[in-house]
């Protein structure tokens, strides 16, 4: 009996765009026996994809009339749908276009409402791994918006990622979860370059920091629980610290940037907030108080002085 489950997959796929990421997808598909056409804007691009066995569509109509399934990985969402946008609705009927560029929530549901007026069956992701995590256990693409599309496709889909994880109806919902997990990455990776810039202007190696780094990194995943439960609950806390202290703690960063030399905005934004809470009368609460100075954008003047 034919494993529906595995059909999608067997039936191969087409994969358009071929930067560093859909040239990744596609040597997924390639090393798991996926049948898998290529085409990208750039042709040159197609050469490393086709000496490792896949076919090289002549043009983009071909790429999407030769497989049921579509992954598309182009720079971002716009450009994804006017790539999209000229072909004949006859072409794109019976198949699947599975999106997986970076965008905003707002940009994902537009693309998912500009299927929908199209009668297109499309499926939003983002791609939660850098290229070399592609088609490996540790490979995570989350998905949104209409979960029978996902199902119907995840047979290839877990070819890319094993974890192929549907998160919610809302098709701007991957790419809301995508660009907060991503805020969390730059803040930390910045916070580490910061600190390791003092480190070296002060006769210290990155390297010798980074262990200590790591012991402030074990912390967070249950600060991360408690922040959030206060943020939910709208309930801030400050009995084991509070913001009054926590202001001293960011002095220091500040003063000790300042000393050493440094570009000192990524403190002096953390300091800011913190100070901002403070006046306002929040000396006294825990340090998710923040998320209300984060809430309000700040006037026009005052961010351009920023
Ligand atoms: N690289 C990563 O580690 C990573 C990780 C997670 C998510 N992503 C996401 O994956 C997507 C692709 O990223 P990438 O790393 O492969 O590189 P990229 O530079 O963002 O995308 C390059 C691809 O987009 C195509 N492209 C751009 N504008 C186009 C247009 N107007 N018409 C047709 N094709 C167009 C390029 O074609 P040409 O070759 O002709 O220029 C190329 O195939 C992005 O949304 C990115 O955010 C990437």
């Amino acid at each position: 009996m034919t494993n529906p489950a595995s059909s999608s997959a067997q039936q191969g796929v087409s994969v358009v765009g071929l930067g560093p990421m859909g040239s990744a997808l596609a040597r997924a598909f390639l090393a798991e026996g996926v049948p898998t056409t290529v085409w990208n804007r750039t042709r040159a691009r197609t050469e490393a994809p086709a000496s490792e066995g896949a076919d090289v569509a002549a043009d983009l109509a071909s790429a999407v009339r030769c497989a049921p399934t579509i992954v598309t990985c182009l720079r971002d969402h716009r450009s994804t749908r006017e790539l999209l946008e000229p072909l004949p609705a006859e072409d794109l009927a019976g198949r699947t276009v599975v999106v997986l560029a970076s965008s905003s929530p707002v940009e994902a549901r537009e693309t998912q409402a500009w299927a929908d007026a199209r009668g297109l069956d499309l499926l939003i992701g983002a791609i939660m791994v850098p290229t070399p995590l592609i088609g490996t256990e540790d490979s995570l693409i989350l998905y949104s918006g209409r979960k029978e599309v996902l199902e119907r496709s995840r047979p290839a889909l877990e070819v890319l990622a094993p974890r192929s994880e549907y998160v919610g109806d809302d098709p701007g919902l991957a790419a809301l979860l995508d660009t907060g997990m991503l805020e969390v990455f730059f803040a930390g990776m910045t916070g580490f370059l910061h600190a390791s810039a003092m480190a070296t202007a002060q006769g210290s190696a990155a390297a010798d920091f980074a262990p200590w780094a790591k012991e402030m990194l074990a912390i967070l995943p249950a600060a991360f629980d408690g922040l959030a439960a206060a943020v939910d609950a709208g309930e801030h806390p400050g009995d084991e610290d509070n913001l009054a202290m926590e202001l001293a703690a960011l002095d220091h960063i500040v003063r000790t940037s300042r000393e050493s030399g440094l570009d000192s905005r990524f403190p002096e934004l953390m300091h800011g907030l913190a100070r901002t809470a403070v006046d306002r009368g929040h000396g006294a609460d825990g340090w998710s108080r923040v998320v209300d100075m984060l809430r309000t954008a700040p006037a026009p003047e005052a961010a351009q002085a920023g």
